[in-house]
């Protein structure tokens, strides 16, 4: 019935991609496709501007849509020629025309430009009124359709999942099986008949590796594997579109959510593994030992093997950038788990049913209380820690933001605090608000104020492992549970964002790791992963695959993409490096290589653990 339906999907799609390669190639529409103008880069589109006045100069300004209360910039400067330049074509903006002399505002335009297109705009007076100016856009020649090739994209990956799918039906048919053993393992059944004499078969070796593997929970790696997969596309350069790259200050693109992601799933795991050590009979004092060996693993490892700041060339003491994700990750792990060694409970196997319902919340209180300290010191560092020429609480990019006021306020007491303690030098040099905000301050998105909110998050990744354990084998219990957090983080959200993007009492940020981040962040968590438990653990639908493998062996591939990451297979010499299209091509293709790597590692059971 499934292969049936598979390979129905399998034609449509391969008759859906022809169409789409047709009309890719033929003819006139190839240029539009595949061409651009010689001289435009990513995300630019030409704009010409004809001056029909007949004594008049101007200024054109420009303001992008994605810059929140930011000063207009200035673009050309025309006088009685026609003016060529280039415009931003990934957000709506608002070109403003000025006149020189006067300052007065000729007009002002709201546009969306596409990437690559050609555009005019003609500003002309009417003949009867010189003071009536019209400015009209024309285009020219017609932008490229950006999207397609993460169309394309999909589809062959929907390609390869229906074939692989098509396949693995075969595969289980029994007649084909039985066939191929006696293909290409002629001694299998000698070995079953052996199997009595002693030598273990085949089959056996099979359900032992299954069966020791089977009391972990798999949607725990394959939520892992998931972001880690996302993590490694988009650290790759995500095709080159802005959605699949970091937020440039308040708000969410598909960059921001993996991180935290990341966080609250090793919170998860910290309670699991912690809980099973301790039943074993480990002493708190040795398994704090291994929680301090391996922070500090984690932590050498991101400041010499992967540090940022490589990009500059080799590192010297002066420039060597301190934080970054796995001293996060590093500090974090530290202390939810001496959090979770401290007040750490043994957990009966089985829970009385008659117990009072929040239990796993409440027998934690001690817990809970340092996590609110710990969320009520951010409040105050953030919002009234002197920030010298800057307004105290502020949250905002600096830059050209809040009409250029704070140019040096970047990230605010977070931003100041990095500076002050680790130094200018020792942070990230490029944050994400300098593209959009023009910000020429360092600042640090992995920071030492941030790190707070990070413990926070993965302590609630921590309560999803306490209901995962306390309710374990009770999956209505545990659905309930995590479906009952995810709404509660998103309601606290709502409120403080006030559903907005800007506009919030605090407002979502993945530079600042704002408190709003968080619980947005972790309620998408709790929800995620309260899908992928039904689909892998309760109902079996789906083995977690190929998101398990990479999860299985997430320090191995965040390492791996990150040291590899300026060689061949994963990064070529491009044809044209304006290209989405082969910037997707060679992102994906690279993410899909660790994948790769991973599932082979995880067959060889290879498992680089620290
Ligand atoms: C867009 O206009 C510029 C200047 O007129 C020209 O050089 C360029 O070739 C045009 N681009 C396309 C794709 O026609
Ligand atoms: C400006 O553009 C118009 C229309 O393309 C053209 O007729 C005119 O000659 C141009 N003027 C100059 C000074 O290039
Ligand atoms: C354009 O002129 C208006 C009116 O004088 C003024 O308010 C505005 O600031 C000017 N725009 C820029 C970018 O200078
Ligand atoms: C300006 O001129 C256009 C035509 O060029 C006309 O439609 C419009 O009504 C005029 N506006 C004013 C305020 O005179
Ligand atoms: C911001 O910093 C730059 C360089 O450090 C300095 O030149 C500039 O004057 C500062 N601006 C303000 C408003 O403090």
């Amino acid at each position: 019935m499934g292969c049936l339906t598979c390979t129905y999907a399998l034609s449509i799609l391969t008759a859906l991609s022809l169409i789409l390669l047709g009309t890719c190639t033929s003819g006139q529409h190839t240029d539009t496709v595949f061409k651009r103008a010689s001289h435009l880069k990513m995300d630019e589109a030409f704009l010409l501007i004809h001056n029909e006045l007949k004594s008049e100069k101007f200024e054109v300004f420009w303001l992008s849509d994605q810059c929140f209360q930011c000063a207009y910039q200035p673009l050309v400067h025309v006088r009685k020629e026609n003016v060529s330049t280039v415009v931003d074509a990934r957000h709506p903006l608002t070109l403003q025309i000025n006149e020189t002399s006067t300052n007065r505002v000729l007009c002002s335009i709201h546009y969306t430009f596409r990437e690559f297109g050609n555009y005019s705009v003609w500003v002309k007076a009417s003949p009867a009124d010189h003071n009536n100016i019209s400015c009209d856009i024309i285009i020219d020649y017609n932008p490229v359709y950006s999207y397609l090739p993460i169309i394309v994209a999909f589809l062959v990956y929907l390609g390869i999942f229906c074939v692989f799918y098509l396949v693995s039906c075969i595969f289980r048919l029994d007649s084909v099986r039985n066939w191929l053993c006696k293909k290409m393992n002629p001694v299998e059944t000698d070995r079953l008949i052996n199997s009595e004499l002693g030598s273990p078969s085949r089959a056996d070796l099979y359900q032992e590796f299954h069966s020791a593997t089977s009391n972990r929970l798999r949607s725990l790696d394959t939520f892992r594997g998931l972001a880690l997969i996302i993590m490694v596309f988009v650290n790759y350069g995500g095709g080159g579109y802005w959605f699949f790259k970091h937020q440039s200050w308040n708000g969410l693109t598909l960059a921001d959510l993996v991180f935290p992601w990341f966080v609250f799933i090793m919170g998860t795991s910290i309670y699991l593994s912690l809980n099973s050590m301790l039943r074993k009979g480990n002493t708190r004092w040795k398994l704090f030992g291994k929680v301090v060996w391996r922070s500090i693993q984690l932590f050498l490892i991101g400041l010499f093997v992967i540090n940022e700041n490589y990009c500059h060339g080799p590192l010297s003491w002066s420039d060597l950038r301190i934080m970054g994700v796995l001293q996060r990750l590093s500090v974090t792990y530290l202390v939810v788990s001496v959090l979770e060694l401290l007040f750490a409970k043994p957990t009966p196997d089985a829970l009385p049913q008659n117990c009072f319902p929040l239990q796993d919340l409440v027998l934690f209180w001690p817990q809970w209380v340092i996590i609110l300290t710990l969320e009520a010191a951010w409040l105050c560092l953030t919002y009234l820690l002197p920030v010298p020429g800057c307004p105290a609480g502020y949250l905002g990019p600096g830059g050209i933001g809040d009409f250029g006021k704070f140019p040096n306020c970047t990230g605010g007491a977070a931003g100041y605090i990095d500076r002050m303690v680790l130094g200018k030098g020792h942070i990230y040099q490029h944050p994400s608000s300098n593209v959009i905000y023009k910000t020429t301050m360092p600042y640090d998105p992995e920071g030492i104020l941030g790190t707070i909110n990070s413990v926070v998050i993965a302590f609630l990744g921590l309560q999803a492992g306490k209901i995962l354990v306390f309710y374990r084998n009770q999956h209505k219990q545990v659905v309930g549970r995590f479906f009952a957090w995810s709404i509660l983080l998103g309601v606290v959200s709502a409120v403080l964002t006030k559903c907005s993007k800007n506009e919030g009492f605090i407002p979502v940020n993945k530079n600042l790791w704002s408190v709003s981040y968080v619980t947005t962040l972790s309620s998408f968590a709790f929800f995620l992963l309260l899908l992928i438990y039904f689909l892998v653990d309760v109902k079996k639908l789906w083995s977690g695959a190929p998101f398990y493998y990479p999860g299985m062996n997430s320090i191995l591939v965040y390492v791996g993409h990150e040291v590899f990451e300026d060689y061949f297979p994963f990064k070529w010499k491009m044809q044209d490096i304006y290209s989405h299209g082969e910037h997707l091509a060679q992102n994906l293709l690279a993410t899909s290589i660790w994948v790769l790597i991973a599932y082979i590692l995880y067959r060889k059971k290879i498992f680089w653990k620290i």
